[in-house]
């Protein structure tokens, strides 16, 4: 096991999660090792199944409870395993925040986005009064470039499309400026353009704000756009990890050459898209045409 360094961001070691099944315990996640400095971003990859999901939940101490997590996770130097569930409660949200897949399912369609980036905010900062929550949820969307924002943070989930859906929840992850946001996916259910707007985005974030980020995809193509080192995962075991041109020229893993022979199609598609939409991350304000919605 590795000393910890005070200065690393996140050190994730000999993480493993457990699942008591009728057939005998199961390791979702097993012996994981991860290392993240301030800034950096990490991309981990693998097929579905292989424990992406099961690695940022258990990071973040969020992982099922008929699940055992063993090892050691350090944020910023301090151990999370083990931490009080109110002082975890401290810590997600206020230095770790996560963007999940489908944004649609972690945004409440009854409350304006505006109102729901604001109670994410005085949820970590408390005595903040409304004006000022409302000034940073109106910040926080423009951040992630929606037009017209001041109006647009009394819209309602429905009234934005997919792709702005996920800035909404970019802007909320960024609010209360955590110095990690872990990502699961954040693309997967956007088309290829919309996908590079939102991969813009978050180079673009992690550029202006020094955010770390962890970035989870099935897709090799979407961690080469923007990870510096990758960890590929299979049946919750690392197989290979490196930077990013290594893996890409010199996989080692049977494993990781299989993803590969994926990728250069995709990439290709991608970087078409980007010659195409310069300045990709500004797109135009999408408002789902509204039948009244909630009142
Ligand atoms: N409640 C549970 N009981 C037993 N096993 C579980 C449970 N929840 C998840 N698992 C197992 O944990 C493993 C890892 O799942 P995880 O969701 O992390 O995969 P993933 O890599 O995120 O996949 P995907 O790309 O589909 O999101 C899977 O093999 C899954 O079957
Ligand atoms: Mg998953």
């Amino acid at each position: 096991m590795t000393a910890t360094t005070s200065d690393a961001l996140l050190e994730v070691r000999d993480l493993t999660v457990t699942f008591q099944t009728p057939r005998g315990p199961l390791d979702a996640v097993r012996s994981l090792d991860l290392d993240l400095e301030p800034g950096g971003a990490l991309g981990i990859v693998g097929e579905s199944g292989s424990g992406k999901s099961m690695t940022s939940l258990a990071i973040m101490g969020l992982q099922p409870r008929a699940a055992r997590r063993t090892g050691s996770v350090r944020l910023l130097g301090r151990e999370l395993v083990g931490m009080s569930e109110p002082d975890l409660r401290r810590v997600r949200g206020d230095r770790v925040a996560m963007v999940f897949q489908d944004p649609l399912s972690s945004l409440n369609p009854y409350y304006t986005v505006g109102l729901q980036i604001e109670e994410a905010y005085r949820a970590h900062r408390p005595g903040v009064t409304r004006r000022e929550a409302r000034r940073v949820a109106v910040e926080a969307l423009e951040r992630v470039h929606i037009r017209d924002a001041a109006r647009r943070v009394n819209h309602y989930p429905h009234q934005f499309s997919g792709g702005m859906r996920q800035r909404v929840m970019i802007a909320m992850a960024l609010s209360t400026e955590p110095e990690l946001l872990i990502a699961d996916e954040p693309t997967t259910a956007l088309d290829v353009t919309v996908q590079a707007q939102i991969l813009d985005l978050l180079q673009e974030i992690r550029r202006e704000t020094g955010t770390g980020l962890v970035l989870i995809t099935h897709d090799l193509a979407v961690v080469s756009e923007i990870t510096d080192h990758i960890v590929v995962m299979k049946d919750g075991v690392c197989v290979e990890r490196g930077p990013v041109e290594r893996i890409f020229t010199r996989p080692q893993h049977p494993y990781t050459r299989a993803l590969l022979d994926a990728v250069p199609r995709i990439d290709d598609e991608i970087g078409e898209l980007r010659a195409v939409t310069p300045g990709s991350a500004v797109v135009p304000d999408q408002v789902v045409p509204t039948n009244g919605g909630p009142a």
